[in-house]
Formats: C-alpha cells, sequence, structure tokens
C-alpha cells in the first residue's frame, strides 16, 4: 500500500466529472487499499477518488472512532433523500483546516458496489449521511465550499493558496 498525494483546492483537476468504475479488480482493489491509507493518516472520515486526481466512481468512508469501519462505495447513486435538512460543520482533506456549517437532508439511501462488486443499499443519517453525501459530491466535481457565498468562497480561496505558498516555501528551505 501507498500514501497518495492529495489536490488541494482550488487545483482544477477537483472540478472533474468521475466516469463509472468498470471493474471491480485486482486493480481497484489496490486503490481502495492506498485510498483508505491516504485517508487515515490524514486523519480524515471520508475520501473519494478525484482527491487523489483518480477520476472514476470511487469513495471510502470510515466515520468510526476505532477507525475499523471501513465502507467502500463503488458507482454510488442516490436513491432517496430525506425532506429534513441539517446544519453540519463540514471540512475536507482537500481544503485543510477550513470548516463551515454546511446544510444537507438528514437522511438518505444509496445503491454501490462494496469491494467483492456486490450492488448493497445503504441507509445513513447522522454524520454517515453527511461524509457520503460530501464525498458524492466530489465524484461530480463539486466541493463543500461551493455552497457558500462566493464572497466568503474566495476569501477560503485566498487563504489556501497563501497557505500553499508558505508550504512550498517551506520545503524548499528544508536540505
Ligand atoms: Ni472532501
Amino acid at each position: 500500500m501507498a500514501q497518495l498525494p492529495i489536490l488541494r483546492y482550488p487545483d482544477p483537476r477537483l472540478r472533474n466529472v468521475a466516469r463509472p468504475v468498470q471493474a471491480v479488480d485486482a486493480r481497484l482493489r489496490a486503490l481502495i487499499g492506498d485510498m483508505f491509507e491516504t485517508m487515515y493518516q490524514a486523519k480524515g472520515i471520508g475520501l473519494a477518488a478525484t482527491q487523489v486526481d483518480v477520476h472514476e466512481r470511487l469513495i471510502v468512508i470510515d466515520v468510526s472512532d476505532e477507525r475499523d469501519q471501513r465502507l467502500v462505495l463503488i458507482n454510488p447513486e442516490l436513491l432517496w433523500a430525506g425532506d429534513e435538512l441539517v446544519k453540519h460543520d463540514e471540512g475536507c482533506l482537500s481544503l485543510p483546516e477550513i470548516y463551515e456549517g454546511i446544510e444537507r437532508p438528514a437522511a438518505v439511501r444509496v445503491r454501490a458496489l462494496d469491494e467483492q462488486g456486490n450492488s448493497r443499499e445503504i441507509e445513513a443519517d447522522g454524520l454517515l449521511a453527511v461524509c457520503i453525501q460530501h464525498e458524492m459530491d466530489h465524484l461530480m466535481g463539486k466541493v463543500f465550499v461551493d455552497y457558500l457565498s462566493p464572497l466568503k468562497r474566495n476569501r477560503i480561496k485566498t487563504r489556501l493558496l497563501k497557505a500553499e505558498r508558505e508550504d512550498s516555501r517551506a520545503r524548499e528551505r528544508r536540505p
């Protein structure tokens, strides 16, 4: 397994729309392993393939405190979303240290293939529902700050670009 570099907003590749996964095979399972390793290392609860520059409909999630409840969604489809909306503070591995309250349906039902290629339906609420919707947005080229006002989004963009410049300068100073 290997850790993969995570694209950072506003990288234009985060805007790519993912295509369906064609086969649940050894190549895909290796990618799934790498994505979990990358997500756990970064202390995230979800990661879409888009964020590691692979534009296929694949998501890995683990919202458990023990970090032992792996959930893999391949070619996920939204079957139903509840009418009730909830606001939750969201963050994203592609937008380090940015947290904003985003309103979404409180419960969803999705159909997806699992790691074995079996079709399953998942009904989720709470944090898992938030996470599934957030990651499915990534597959459509959408990030959570798209729900904010343009003014707020531009402020976040400026802040992240500045942080990235400082990071790369710090890297250059290293011997
Ligand atoms: Ni994200």
